[in-house]
């Protein structure tokens, strides 16, 4: 269940859209990474929605794999365990040199499948940070802050657990991210602005 979990969150869903579709590698456009806020800012609006959907898929479909594998009414291990492998896979793709993307999305469709609520909530507050910073990187990293605090009500220890070390990894991933908000140089939607790596 690992395994598949990991390499479900493996396929690199927005290099391999950019390679098949668009022939173009966006490794090396945008900000580098292969994730959907690039695939947005670089491929355009139907191939971000496309590996939005892709990479938050992969998160629920390993979420439900104790539900499949083991009982729907007591899966042996909890579906957010299970999720953060595919998160792992993401970040690490054994299709990618074991390079990946920021966790957001794929960490998003995990939630989805164990806790459609929480799934709700952090949409409200993803959505509402973009929307008053203008930033992903903000509304992923400032997000997963506010929504770690926020999975206390849910009273669920694995939810606010897991929670907060995606909030550490998300974080570490967006050290770049960080840098250039610092800066003044991080690019705001709708990606007026275009960095090169
Ligand atoms: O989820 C990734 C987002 O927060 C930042 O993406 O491409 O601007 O580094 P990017």
């Amino acid at each position: 269940m690992f395994v598949l979990a990991y390499l479900l969150g493996s396929i690199p869903s927005g290099l391999w859209v950019g390679q098949l579709f668009f022939h173009k590698d966006i490794r090396k456009l945008g900000s580098g990474n292969i994730g959907t806020t690039n695939t947005f800012r670089v491929l355009g609006k139907k191939a971000g929605i496309v590996v939005l959907f892709m990479d938050m898929l992969k998160g629920t479909l390993a979420a439900c794999l104790p539900y499949f594998f083991q009982s729907f009414s007591h899966p042996l291990f909890n579906p957010l365990i299970v999720g953060v492998a595919a998160v792992i896979g993401h970040s690490f793709s054994i299709f990618n040199h074991f390079h990946g993307g920021k966790a957001v999305a794929t960490s998003a469709g995990m939630v989805l499948g164990y806790n459609p609520l929480f799934f709700a909530l952090s949409w409200l507050v993803f959505g509402s940070l973009v929307y008053f910073t203008r930033m992903v990187s903000v509304a992923s990293t400032l997000g997963m802050i506010i929504l770690v605090i926020l999975s206390l009500f849910f009273h669920d220890s694995v939810l606010t657990i897991v929670a907060a070390i995606l909030m550490v990894f998300i974080i570490y991933l967006h050290r770049d991210n960080l840098k250039r908000i610092k800066n003044g140089t991080e690019s705001k939607v709708p990606f007026g602005f275009h960095y090169h790596k």
